[in-house]
């Protein structure tokens, strides 16, 4: 549309559209055709402000046409040329067509001048209403949609707010100075501070003297965007109790990304701790319980034995008579004194003097003993010594274990069966294992393997792993087991930390 209105006549006169074209080429876009058909195609075309049609026309008359033109382009504004005699056709265009004024013909040119100038005011604001409508519906519509979101945001919110106040895990919102922002029911139920107590004042309240430097340092992490999880640590109660915690810490950010403080949620894990504490004593409690017992059975029968003898002695005038018992009654008491002195020997905290030497000379030098019992039960040894660096070893524990492990192994094996001592040097560890070929450790045996007095042999004290395990602990060794039923193989890793 230029800045002139376009205007469209329709008349099947040719005279009077060229009279009209004369009339109005210089103040509008002009338009004009004899056929409504033709009219349309122009609609179709341009932005028509205003339309003139003449009432009486061969193919489709002015009222019909306008009926269409309101129906297709209701913005364009409708002018009827009609005679006073077709009033009823005037009625049904006003009606139906929505004309906005009727000319009357032989019209007077200043008349139709004004109307059709009137014409376009009307058009301009129609289209100024509707372009105004359209930015309103617009407007409506973003309004719409922006409050939904709202609610829906509100309603996560709400939604995670109870969440947040219905959990008992206690949650709180830090600023980054360390001032309390946010205190949820589960933080005044482990920590005893309402909420109205706590908000606005630095956490530092919260915990221990002993425990600043670590909250700085958390702080620092936060800080840098990186979050905690599952940090175990004391905290105070408001009544000065501590509490052990769990902590998860993860930075808040803004819509920038920028760190402006943190979120902290906190598990309290006091009670699990104490029955943590509890279990780990009773275990211990009855472990010493049957210890006791044990040694208690253990050292009770030698006495029983050497106090039957004794009293057999006091009884009778010559005792000399009974000398062959004497050598029986001094191996009971060996017996009850090397259980009580390997029971000792398991104690951990026992020191030992430790002396930089190599392992394979201890295991040559113990050999024939070990290799005595073999003899005897038709069992054969062999040695696997790779070159191995020195460690620091007390050699009188070294060899309690190698006879402890070897006489184990040979134990286990039949007749003919072959007991390997190896060494190696694996992976900056020095590696004794014991390898036999025996039936392999019963599961309920590997599963307290180490445990004092459990034994599956009728003579067995159940001491010589214990023992074993005490000396790996005090050589920072560890011992492993690794068992199938063609065999069994106790491996010693010794660390080479702390060697010259
Ligand atoms: N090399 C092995 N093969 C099979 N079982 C073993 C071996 N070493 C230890 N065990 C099992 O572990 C138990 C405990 O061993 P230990 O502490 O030396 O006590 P004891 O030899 O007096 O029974 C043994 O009774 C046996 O059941
Ligand atoms: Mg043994």
């Amino acid at each position: 549309m230029g800045t002139k209105g376009d205007l469209l006549i329709i008349d099947d006169e040719i005279e009077v559209l060229n009279t009209l074209k004369r009339v109005f080429e210089k103040d509008y876009e002009l338009h004009i055709t004899q056929n409504p058909k033709e009219a349309f195609k122009i609609m179709e075309k341009f932005n028509i402000g205003v339309v003139l049609c003449d009432h009486r026309m061969p193919e489709m008359n002015g009222t019909e046409f306008f009926v269409k033109v309101r129906e297709m382009y209701p913005n364009a504004i409708r002018i009827l040329i009609t005679g006073y005699s077709q009033i009823s056709d005037l009625i049904i265009s006003v009606n139906q067509g929505r004309i906005f004024s009727y000319i009357t013909k032989p019209w007077n040119l200043g008349d139709l001048k004004n109307t059709i100038k009137e014409a376009f005011n009307e058009n301009a604001l129609i289209l100024e209403n509707s372009s105004l409508l359209e930015s309103l519906k617009k407007s409506n519509q973003r309004l719409k949609l922006e409050i939904e979101e709202r609610r829906q945001i509100e309603e996560k919110a709400l939604r995670l707010a109870s969440i947040v106040e219905s959990t008992e895990d206690g949650i709180m919102g830090l600023a980054l100075d360390g001032i309390i922002i946010d205190w949820n029911r589960g933080a005044e139920c482990i920590y005893g501070y309402t909420e109205a107590e706590i908000l606005g004042e630095s956490v530092i309240k919260l915990i221990p003297e002993g425990k600043y430097d670590e909250f700085q340092e958390m702080i620092g992490n936060i800080s840098q965007g990186m979050p905690m999880t599952h940090y175990e640590t004391i905290r105070q109660r408001k009544n000065g109790e501590t509490i052990n915690v769990y902590l998860t810490v993860s930075p808040i950010k803004d819509h920038a990304g920028k760190v402006i403080g943190a979120s902290k949620i906190v598990n309290d894990v006091t009670a699990q701790k104490k029955l943590e504490k509890e279990m780990v004593r009773m275990d211990q409690m009855t472990l010493v319980g049957e210890m006791a017992a044990s040694i208690g059975h253990e050292v009770r029968n030698p006495m029983t034995t050497v106090r039957g003898f004794l009293q057999l002695f006091k009884e009778h005038k010559d005792p000399a008579k009974y000398s062959e018992y004497i050598p029986l009654m001094i191996s009971e008491l060996d017996r009850a004194n090397s259980i009580i002195t390997e029971f000792l020997s398991i104690s951990q905290t026992k020191k030992v003097e430790l002396a930089q030497q190599n392992l394979n000379d201890i295991i040559e030098r113990i050999l024939p003993l070990v290799q005595v019992d073999a003899i005897n039960e038709e069992k054969t040894i062999k040695l696997e010594l790779e070159t191995i660096p020195d460690l620091l070893l007390n050699h009188k524990e070294i060899r309690q274990v190698i006879l402890n492990l070897a006489k184990n192994g040979l134990e286990a094996m039949a007749k003919g069966g072959c007991l390997i001592i190896k060494t190696s040097l694996v992976d900056k560890e020095v590696i004794l294992a014991i390898q036999d070929e025996g039936k392999g450790i019963k599961p309920e045996i590997m599963k307290r393997l180490g445990t004092p007095f459990i034994t599956t042999k009728e003579k067995g004290t159940g001491l010589g792993l214990a023992v074993c395990f005490g000396i790996a602990a005090r050589h920072k060794a560890e011992i492993i087991a690794v068992t199938s039923p063609q065999g069994s193989t106790f491996f010693m890793k010794f660390p080479l930390v702390g060697v010259i």
